[in-house]
């Protein structure tokens, strides 16, 4: 009779008998900190209302400023979704389409978005890469070019969380979630305005509008007004694991970027919910 092994049925484990639910027993092996897998990336989102919608008046300008960062920086750019999500949205709403179509449709556009961004740095060596690219070969393609592009929409799809009838998790909380699992040493969302104001600086009220230089992610999750990102975002925020602070700046106004990603206070500084080593 050959002898057997059974050692597999004892592979050592300090959660085989434990149940996933009770955060006691799984912290000890749960609770330390991931590490850093692109610790030197920084992650920059482009607005899809705020900047691709204006077309080549506010593109030009930025797809300049971002070719002129890729000495300096290693680049993950993520476009988000403007006003063809928004007439898909309108539509889809209209038919009754649950919420989980209405995201895979928007997350279209935000992909689009990209495509067309990544065209306008290809000859850089920049292409556009889709999520599982993003998941498995991010590293293979930033040793090829200094930068690569993708959809800032997180692929939800028909997982959306049925909260309300508009997708809660579109392109600033898929930005953060990819910044924040890849370790990056930053975020930078790319809007049409200074940063926060105390209530949307276009608005009726516009007037009345409070620059808010620094913030945090707790305090936004209670604001009342609307704010230029996924109401999601903040609450993201309050678990992070490494991204401890995002800024938010004017890509209209040239240089505003470049001086984020040198570490400059030019926006609105958010703080995230996860604390420094
Ligand atoms: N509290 C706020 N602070 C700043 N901007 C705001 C605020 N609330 C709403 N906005 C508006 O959000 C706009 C950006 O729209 P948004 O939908 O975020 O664009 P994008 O699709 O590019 O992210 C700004 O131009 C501004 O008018
Ligand atoms: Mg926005």
């Amino acid at each position: 009779m050959p002898e057997t092994s059974n050692d597999i049925k004892h592979l050592a484990s300090p959660l085989a008998r434990q149940t996933l639910l009770d955060g006691g027993l799984t912290r000890p092996v749960a609770g330390v900190r991931p590490i850093r897998l692109l610790p030197w990336l920084q992650v920059v989102k482009i607005g899809g209302r705020s900047i691709m919608d204006r077309g080549a008046e506010a593109i030009l300008p930025i797809v300049d400023e971002l070719r002129k960062l890729l000495p300096e920086h290693r680049l993950l750019i993520l476009t988000g979704a403007g006003i063809r999500a928004r007439h898909v949205y309108s539509v889809g709403l209209d038919l009754g389409l649950p919420v989980g179509s209405l995201a895979s449709l928007a997350a279209r556009e935000a992909g689009q978005n990209g495509h067309i961004l990544a065209a306008l740095l290809a000859s850089e060596g920049v292409s556009y890469v889709e999520h599982p690219t993003i998941a498995n070969q991010l590293a293979i393609h930033l040793s090829a070019a200094r930068a690569v592009v993708g959809s800032a929409f997180p692929p939800y799809h028909h997982h959306e969380f049925p909260t309300s009838r508009i997708p809660p998790h579109r392109a600033d909380t898929g930005a953060f979630l990819l910044a924040d699992a890849l370790g990056a040493a930053g975020l930078t969302i790319v809007e049409d305005v200074d940063g926060v104001y105390s209530t949307d600086p276009k608005g009726a009220d516009g007037e009345q509008a409070q620059f808010i230089p620094e913030t945090d992610a707790a305090d936004l999750v209670k604001f009342e007004s609307p704010l230029p990102f996924d109401r999601a975002l903040p609450e993201v925020m309050a678990n992070a694991r490494h991204i401890e602070r995002v800024q938010i700046v004017n890509g209209l106004v040239p240089g505003r970027l470049t001086a984020a990603l040198r570490g400059e206070h030019v926006g609105t500084i958010i703080h995230t919910g996860a604390r420094p080593v």
